[in-house]
């Protein structure tokens, strides 16, 4: 009966979290602003060590989970750039089922670079692990075949500058995606991927609550998705919810490509459709 009763309202805070999407945008400002929770400071060794121990996994799940639609968007040969790659866990499976692929991976904090360097010794040479922030990629332009980044734009100062920097050492023709969490994510689809952390299950529905106010809150919604793809040298360029997911993805491809692209610009579908 107790337990009925705490189940209840933790389902009631549950949906009333997900009711304040509409105020996400000011909570991100807000929690920033006042300092008592800036995302966008690197990660500290607590913070690298706990994303990768109890979330980490979580979303490699959800990507081997939808590896049809991550094979469309991530080439699978040539040389890719994954910003803010964490401890790597995704450069090491993907690099470990293309093996046409060279990585490089990049993230801001050092804890996170040696984890990656390390989860990734086994792949022939073919990952190399730069720390650099993505507001200012240490690479020349148009340097790499694909870039992609998972969850971690969101963390970055100046998404804008970032987003260019992205583009900017992108080839020709080449594909960008970035993944990030969707701040008008649904409930339903938030409770499954929070599912997977690696946490008890005792703690899943306040993560639940954490992950809507603190995570996912602070990620762009769709028309924040496709304003920041605006402008952009990007033919093909949309964004569109990963379904079934609490994601949204930002997919492109550098204009002026073999076939002689054009920047298609004000073309993102208004239903995020193809
Ligand atoms: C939520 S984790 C995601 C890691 C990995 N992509 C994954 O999906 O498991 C975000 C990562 O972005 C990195 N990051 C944050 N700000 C960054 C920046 N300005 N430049 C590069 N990496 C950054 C963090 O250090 C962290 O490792």
């Amino acid at each position: 009966m107790v337990g009925g009763g705490l189940g209840l309202g933790l389902d009631l805070v549950e949906r009333l979290a997900y009711t304040m999407g509409a105020v996400g945008r000011d909570w991100r400002a807000i929690m920033i602003g006042s300092g008592s929770f800036d995302i966008t400071a690197p990660y500290s060794a607590w913070e690298a060590w706990f994303y990768d121990r109890f979330i980490a996994p979580a979303v490699l799940d959800l990507k081997k989970e939808r590896d049809a639609d991550f094979a469309q968007m991530i080439p699978p040969r040539g040389h890719l750039l994954e910003v803010g790659c964490g401890g790597g866990q995704i450069t090491a499976d993907i690099a470990s089922r293309n093996p046409g692929l060279q990585i490089t991976g990049l993230d801001l904090s050092w804890g996170q670079v040696k984890r990656v360097t390390r989860r990734t010794r086994g792949c022939d040479g073919r990952v190399r692990v730069v720390r650099a922030s993505a507001l200012d990629l240490p690479f020349p332009d148009e340097t790499f075949d694909g870039v992609y980044s998972i969850a971690s734009i969101k963390h970055w100062p100046d998404q804008e500058r970032g987003m260019a920097e992205c583009v900017r050492v992108l080839r020709r023709g080449g594909r960008l995606m970035v993944l990030e969490a969707d701040r008008g994510c649904k409930l339903d689809d938030a409770r499954r991927f929070v599912g997977r952390y690696r946490v008890p299950a005792v703690i899943k529905g306040l993560a639940v609550i954490a992950f809507r106010m603190g995570v996912a809150g602070y990620g762009p919604d769709l028309d924040d998705a496709r304003a920041l793809l605006a402008g952009l040298p990007l033919a093909e360029a949309e964004a569109r919810r990963l379904d079934g997911t609490p994601a949204l993805v930002m997919l492109g491809r550098k204009a002026g490509a073999r076939g002689g692209d054009r920047p298609k610009r004000g073309r993102i579908p208004a239903d995020g459709s193809e």
